[in-house]
């Protein structure tokens, strides 16, 4: 999950989709971190953390750290929170084999209004409808990954 500074947005979209993934009885890696690293090794920005605590979820055991392209070649699946995030994420993966897939993520839900999660970093009121319509994208995208890639899922399906 990729933003800009790593402490709004894609700090939130990590923690739901950890938690929805774990849920789901998936051992998958969900990490997240920004294209900048303008705050570095800081918490979640506070407005984030309450938000994410109004709606019975931590995610202060996260620190920004910026993205690398280890992390395009580790991660499977790389979103982009919108669309300067995936612009910069294309930059980075330029030249890599396999083509690292890298998605915008309201556009991998299939989002018929939003391309983008706007940034919330400059409203204070922006908060809530971005864990909400991350909360909402999360459960299709993972449903969507569950049926792309059924052997992923199988330890939902048997439970080893
Ligand atoms: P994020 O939000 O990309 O969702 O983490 C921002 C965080 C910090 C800044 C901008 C956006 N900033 O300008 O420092």
């Amino acid at each position: 999950m990729v933003c800009l500074g790593n402490i709004c947005r894609s700090p939130l979209a990590e923690g739901i989709f950890r938690e929805k993934a774990k849920t789901a009885g998936l051992d998958w890696t969900i990490d997240s971190a920004g294209t900048s690293g303008w705050h570095e090794g800081e918490l979640p920005d506070r407005r984030s953390i309450e938000i994410a605590r109004h709606f019975g979820l931590d995610i202060t055991d996260q620190r920004s750290r910026p993205v690398n392209r280890g992390d395009l070649q580790e991660f499977d699946y790389i979103f982009a929170m919108d669309g300067s995030n995936l612009q910069h994420l294309l930059e980075l993966a330029d030249g890599m084999q396999p083509l690292p897939r890298i998605h915008r993520f309201l556009e991998f839900a299939g989002d018929p209004h939003l391309k983008d999660v706007p940034d919330p970093y400059w409203d204070d009121q922006g908060f809530q409808a971005v864990y909400l319509m991350l909360d909402q994208s999360s459960d299709i995208v993972l449903e969507k990954l569950c049926r792309l890639h059924p052997e992923s899922a199988a330890t939902l399906i048997s439970g080893n």
